[in-house]
């Protein structure tokens, strides 16, 4: 597909953080009448739905986030794209949603990147394009059904680092008060209202200076579960990578590839159940996920007790910036994608 270059948009491309930018345009798929519509670019972004919409009403409403590169032979490609059409069809299935067509999606994703081409950040700066695909329940209905419509937009978006500084550490609270995720609900799988519901503990800590809230378990509160929108990743006193395996956690894509990383390291893999207690004897702790790819953990507070990760300096561990360095150089196309991760657009 012939695309305008990489990075000649008109941005500052070594400030860009994370936060909407106005792009040329999103792709738009309605389901009405039983089928998928071809899809059309559109460049005004606001969206006119009707008032009794029930993804506004009753939250039927998902989304996905994944990123696209430019390579230094000036190609632009996209990060696991399959992964983001299954999970998004996941999420669908569990609030009787229409699920967007897996193979249609790729191609959906595509087709929007290669008409903002110019807005993937150039090589060399850090930054990605962000892509934010909202499936939401667009038809008009009162009582409570599932839509008779659903409105899909994938939105781009270029972006920096999340958490500013790249692979600097951050400090970490544990949310002891509230819960992400009920044992039998939707933490599986990407709803906006565990985002919604996530706001308020994520302010208070924000205010006591965490930038990150670790949940536990509802059920016994003595797990560890996920960070608001990231996994938890470590490597614990025996060396080995270790992730909680819990039915409540997204399953993060770039936590999967980095167990395959890992594992390509000759590191010993454990999805397993991790306690709060045993946070203490880890070597190393990060947060991963698309937005904040791999984030280092050096601090973790829980009620009373600050647990220092990586001994007193507590800078990033060198399994953590090994595994971050490796899909970094797998992303931007540095280094050989042995896996086949990334598709041209
Ligand atoms: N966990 C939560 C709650 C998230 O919101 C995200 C972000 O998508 C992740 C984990 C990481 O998932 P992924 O690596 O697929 O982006
Ligand atoms: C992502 O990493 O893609 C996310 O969805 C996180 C988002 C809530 C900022």
């Amino acid at each position: 597909m012939a695309h305008r270059a990489p990075g000649t948009a008109n941005l500052d491309w070594a400030n860009l953080g994370f936060e909407f930018r106005q792009t040329r345009s999103h792709i738009k798929f309605v389901w009405k009448n039983g089928e998928w519509s071809e899809g059309e670019l559109v460049a005004d972004p606001y969206v006119k739905v009707h008032i009794a919409n029930t993804g506004l009403h009753y939250g039927q409403a998902i989304f996905e986030g994944l990123k696209a590169f430019a390579w230094q032979d000036g190609s632009i490609r996209i990060f696991r794209p399959q992964e983001n059409a299954k999970r998004l069809r996941m999420s669908a299935e569990r609030l009787l949603m229409t699920a967007f067509p897996e193979d249609k999606f790729v191609e959906a994703v595509r087709r929007v990147v290669a008409d903002n081409a110019d807005y993937v950040p150039p090589f060399g700066t850090g930054g990605s394009l962000y892509i934010r695909p909202l499936l939401f329940g667009s038809g008009a209905r009162i009582g409570l059904n599932p839509s008779d419509e659903y409105t899909l937009l994938i939105m781009p978006i270029p972006v920096g680092d999340y958490y500013k500084g790249g692979l600097s550490p951050v400090s970490a609270l544990v949310i002891d008060d509230y819960d992400r995720a009920a044992p039998r609900g939707v933490g599986h799988v990407k709803v906006a209202g565990n985002y919604a519901a996530d706001l308020l503990p994520n302010l208070l800590g924000k205010k006591k200076g965490y930038p990150i809230g670790l949940y536990l378990d509802a059920k016994t509160n003595s797990f560890v579960e996920e960070f608001s929108t990231s996994n938890f990743v470590a490597i614990d006193s025996s060396g080995a990578f270790v992730t909680p395996r819990s039915p409540t956690v997204l399953p993060s894509i770039t936590n999967k590839s980095l167990m395959d990383l890992a594992r390509d390291e000759g590191l010993a893999v454990q999805e397993r159940a991790i306690p709060i207690t045993e946070v203490k004897t880890l070597r190393e702790v990060a947060a991963c996920g698309t937005a904040v790819v791999v984030t280092p953990v050096n601090r973790i507070v829980y009620r009373d007790e600050v647990i220092k990760i990586g001994g007193e300096d507590g800078g990033t561990g060198p399994v953590t910036a090994k595994l971050y360095s490796r899909v970094r150089a797998i992303q931007q196309g540095e280094a050989e994608d042995k896996f086949s991760w990334t598709v041209k657009v």
